[in-house]
């Protein structure tokens, strides 16, 4: 009898510890997952026609990251992203680097993330410069920005180089990918987790 009772006391000992042991490790798992994915990390866009804004959409559902659209101030009409018309307005702010369409004023803060997936349309080979007045309108010294974008076929041109400008040194600005063809969720995913 005693025998059977140090048995059972041992399995229970036994048991208790792989319990715990597993608990604790997919605690592990959670807060390494949540560090990486969850925390601090914001989906910020621009999208006039709404293929960017699609993308944006799925990638910050996909990583479950907050997410924020750049809102110009005056809205773009049909006439204003004629491209083929060198008078249209999407022409005329493309054709001056300096452009710095305004963006709606709310109260929104980049304070609180460290990494931010910033996405837009490629127009004229480059961002649109209403994604200069986005970084210049806050501090983003030490964070890392990973651009995505989608185009008509064009790549990224020289969209790093011209972003640059807009941050500070210590701002890192990554070339992500040209989302053309809609991504799944779980693309998006896999994606968002070999850049961050
Ligand atoms: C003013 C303007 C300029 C564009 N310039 C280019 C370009 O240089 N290369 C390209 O491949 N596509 C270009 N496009 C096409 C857009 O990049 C493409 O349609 C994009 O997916 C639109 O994204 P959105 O719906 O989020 O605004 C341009 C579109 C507009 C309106």
């Amino acid at each position: 009898m005693k025998n059977l009772l140090l048995i059972v006391l041992g399995l229970v000992i036994i048991t208790s510890g792989v319990v715990f042991a597993l608990n604790n490790k997919n605690d592990k798992t959670k807060i390494t997952e949540g560090a990486n994915m969850n925390n601090k990390v914001l989906v910020a866009y621009f999208s006039a026609t709404g293929t960017t804004k699609q993308v944006a959409q799925n990638l910050s559902s996909a990583i479950n990251a907050d997410i924020y659209e750049i809102k110009p101030k005056v809205p773009y009409t049909k006439e204003d992203l004629n491209w083929m018309d060198k008078n249209s307005r999407s022409t005329v702010e493309m054709k001056d680097y300096s452009s710095r369409p305004e963006m709606v004023e709310d109260n929104f803060s980049t304070d609180n993330y460290d990494t931010i997936f910033l996405g837009f349309p490629i127009w004229w080979y480059i961002a649109p410069t209403i994604v200069n007045t986005f970084l210049e309108r806050y501090d983003l010294a030490n964070k890392k920005i990973i651009l995505f974008a989608t185009s008509g076929g064009s790549g990224f041109g020289k969209t790093v180089e011209n972003l640059k400008k807009s941050v500070s040194s210590s701002t890192e600005i990554i070339q992500g990918e040209l989302f053309n063809n809609n991504p799944s969720k779980d693309e998006l995913k896999k994606w968002a987790q070999s850049v961050l």
